[in-house]
């Protein structure tokens, strides 16, 4: 890969569910140790999006190339695909009956073909980057929001993914929540990981974008600076969205 190939370089990405167009032409590229927010209404693709990304949803048309590869050749594997491409669900999807250790060794013995021991120090390494590793034996009935979310953080992490994807990370967080995970995702990106992270909240967005890519009716509207988009953006529609938010506004 030169450097100036994008890691993800979407171009012309359309989705339609039946006969709704829900992407219309999405163009977007995510560079190597990018922490880049996807923001937008209610609504106008953005879980459609990522989803497109590792293939849980298949794109109507246009490309997705990962690493200068197109993700959605019949002859990609998906299952390797989603190990370079993880993704951190706004639920978590931590499995209920396994502790929290075993949640994160599950899929480097499974997916990577790990020995136990392998795997319980790998787990062990990313559970401890992210101040998990007294909870080892915990399950997840038993943790808070915060700590689900460092559990299935921790988890993408071990696969050594070359991005991980975030959809609504502090939608089911306490709002006192919001500066730790912007905290920790401001950590993650010293330490080199790629995210693009899908989110309503203006709080998290301001505190952790590089850029910010401002989605409406499925077309990439804006892509700028939080700031930009919030003080300067041309279209008064985007400055109002970014403008909202109460711990932004210039009182
Ligand atoms: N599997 C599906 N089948 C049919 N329609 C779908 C499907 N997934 C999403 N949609 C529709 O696509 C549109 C965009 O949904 P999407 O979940 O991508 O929006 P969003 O921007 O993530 O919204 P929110 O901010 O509320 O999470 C919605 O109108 C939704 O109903
Ligand atoms: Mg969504």
């Amino acid at each position: 890969m030169t450097a100036s190939t994008a890691l993800i370089q979407i171009q012309d990405l359309t989705k339609k569910f039946d006969e709704q167009q829900v992407l219309a032409g999405i163009n977007l590229d995510v560079q190597e140790f990018d922490l880049k927010v996807v923001m937008g209404p209610s609504g106008c693709g953005k879980s459609t999006l990522l989803r497109c990304i590792n293939r849980l949803v298949e794109p109507t048309s246009g490309e997705i190339k990962f690493r200068g590869q197109s993700t959605l050749a019949p002859t990609v594997d998906v299952r390797a695909l989603r190990q370079s491409i993880g993704f951190v669900f706004q639920q978590f999807a931590l499995y209920r009956h396994l502790s929290v250790l075993e949640n994160v060794t599950l899929g480097l013995r499974k997916l990577r073909g790990m020995t136990a021991l392998q795997a319980k120090e790998k787990a062990l390494f990313e559970l401890n980057r992210l101040d998990m590793s007294t909870h080892c034996d915990k399950y997840p009935a038993q943790l808070s929001g915060g700590q689900k979310q460092r559990v299935a953080i921790a988890r993408s992490l071990a696969m050594d993914p070359a991005v991980v994807l975030f959809d609504e990370p502090t939608s089911a967080l306490d709002p006192v929540m919001v500066r730790e995970v912007a905290e920790l995702f401001n950590r993650l990106r010293r330490e080199k990981v790629t995210m693009l992270c899908v989110t309503h909240d203006l709080t998290l967005a301001r505190m952790i974008a590089q850029r910010v890519v401002y989605l409406e009716k499925g077309v990439v509207k804006a892509e700028d600076s939080f700031e930009n988009l919030a003080s300067s953006h041309p279209d008064s529609e985007v400055r109002s969205f970014f403008g909202s938010d109460s711990g932004f506004s210039k009182k």
